[in-house]
């Protein structure tokens, strides 16, 4: 595959580009008086794309997300793998923070539509990553057959979930042949790749849905602090972290004897769009907000001891003699002590999609979480909150997908050249 350079968004105006950038350091600025100047200082660059993992997994969690599944239009093998190795081509180049094509947005023919849609001229890498998995409908579709020659190569852990009580999808924000994760730390950055990518793909793939999410709910890094989701609790305290490798190599990445090969140093993502019914939420009191969590909701401490990241203690009881952390409080029914040792990567974000037409909020949580089998991590957890979480009350499950996300890209490379191998 022939890699061309791109053009430098910052670089492009010159001057222009100047302004632009002084305009970045003002926000590193802005953010500095908030205490995190180092996170604000790196919040800018790139994130290598290239590596024995795909990006945007492990990466400390950024802070905004465009995340968009694909139908896949065409039936033939030649097209899918043309568009692969665009993608990564293009994939590579934005996440290095540089225009797509060989002239990209402004530099090319008066007469041609510009190669780069341009809304991210000036705007620096902002640690874009971009992260593909394959659902289950690109190895055999709805009609059953094998449109590109790979059925053989699905991996048995990918699966199709199961019906989960209380679930109510809606198909049309469901499924996919293939997920393509952009986060950020600039709402734009993350728009404009999904966009350039969709845009490459007309003709061989069209969107099937897209969500946008803004504030991470989880922290993959130590380094990281406990951001909130929208019932205002700190989210992502006992989540598996970049720094805990030997767990990453049990819990979260494909080994070789798991199979297939083209899936070794991949992981498994399931989606989930989670309404929450803030409305009522919101006037729940605080005491039993707490209990539904297991935590509480200022320090983000296990109901019973001081500091976020204190042990949870199941044993502990009230002075009435009952669990502090409640029998069906989330914590307990999601810890790997009740799951046969099973954790989950998650990396999700809020989400507000406007209102619903009947006054409320058409907010949530964007789950996302990574892991090594769902038939063992997502699913049982799954189905154990479904049956008795009692934070079930106060959401819904609405959308949902699940894809192998391959190993990472060495360069000179493509996303899934293994696959079609
Ligand atoms: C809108 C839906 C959800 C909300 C608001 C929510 C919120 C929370 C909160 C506040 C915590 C405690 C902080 C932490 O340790 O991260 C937590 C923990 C956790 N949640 Fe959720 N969660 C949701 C859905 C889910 C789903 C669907 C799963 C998996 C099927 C899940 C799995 C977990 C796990 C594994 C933990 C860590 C438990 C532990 O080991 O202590 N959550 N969640």
């Amino acid at each position: 595959m022939t890699e061309r350079k791109g053009i430098s968004r910052r670089g492009l105006l010159g001057a222009a580009g100047a302004a632009v950038a002084t305009g970045v350091a003002g926000y590193g600025a802005h953010s500095a008086l908030a205490g995190e100047e180092s996170q604000a200082a790196d919040n800018t660059g790139p994130v290598e794309f290239h590596g024995k993992h795909q990006a945007g997994i492990v990466t400390p969690a950024q802070d905004r997300l465009h995340f968009a599944t694909f139908d896949v239009t065409t039936n033939k093998r030649d097209a899918v793998v043309s568009l692969l190795k665009e993608w990564t081509a293009a994939a590579a180049l934005m996440t290095a923070g540089r225009d797509i094509g060989q002239y990209g947005a402004v530099n090319g023919p008066a007469e041609a539509p510009p190669e780069d849609t341009g809304e991210a001229v000036g705007l620096p890498p902002a640690r874009l990553t971009l992260t593909i998995g394959f659902g289950p409908s690109f190895f055999i579709d709805a009609k059953g057959n094998d449109r590109f020659g790979i059925k053989a190569k699905r991996p048995a852990a990918l699966v199709d979930l199961p019906h989960f009580i209380g679930d109510n999808l809606d198909p049309n924000r469901s499924g996919g042949d293939i997920a393509i994760q952009a986060c950020s730390d600039d709402p734009q950055v993350a728009v404009h790749a999904i966009r350039n990518l969709a845009r490459i793909g007309f003709g061989t793939t069209s969107v099937r849905y897209s969500q946008l999410g803004f504030g991470r709910t989880s922290s993959t890094s130590r380094a990281q602090s406990t951001p909130r989701n929208l019932f205002g609790f700190k989210d992502g305290t006992n989540n598996l972290k970049l720094e805990d490798t030997d767990k990453l190599e049990q819990q979260l990445w494909v080994q070789p004897e798991d199979g297939p090969d083209w899936m070794v140093g991949g992981s498994y993502l399931v989606s989930r769009r989670i309404r929450m019914t803030i409305e009522t939420w919101d006037r729940t009191s605080l005491s039993e907000q707490e209990a539904i969590v297991g935590r509480g909701k200022g320090t983000g401490a296990p109901l019973g001891k001081a500091d976020e990241f204190d042990a949870i203690d199941f044993e502990a009881k009230n002075s009435e003699g009952e669990p502090k952390v409640a029998k069906e409080a989330h914590i307990r029914l999601a810890h790997p002590q009740f799951n046969n040792g099973a954790e989950l990567l998650r990396r999700g974000y809020n989400f507000v999609d406007g209102s619903d037409g009947l006054g409320r909020l058409d907010a949530g949580l964007f789950f996302l979480a990574y892991q090594r089998d769902p038939r063992k991590q997502f699913i049982p957890i799954q189905q154990q909150l479904a049956r008795s979480d009692v934070m079930n009350e106060y959401i819904r499950h609405v959308g949902s997908g699940i894809f192998a996300c391959p190993g990472g890209v060495p360069a000179g490379s493509f996303w899934g050249e293994k696959l079609f191998a």
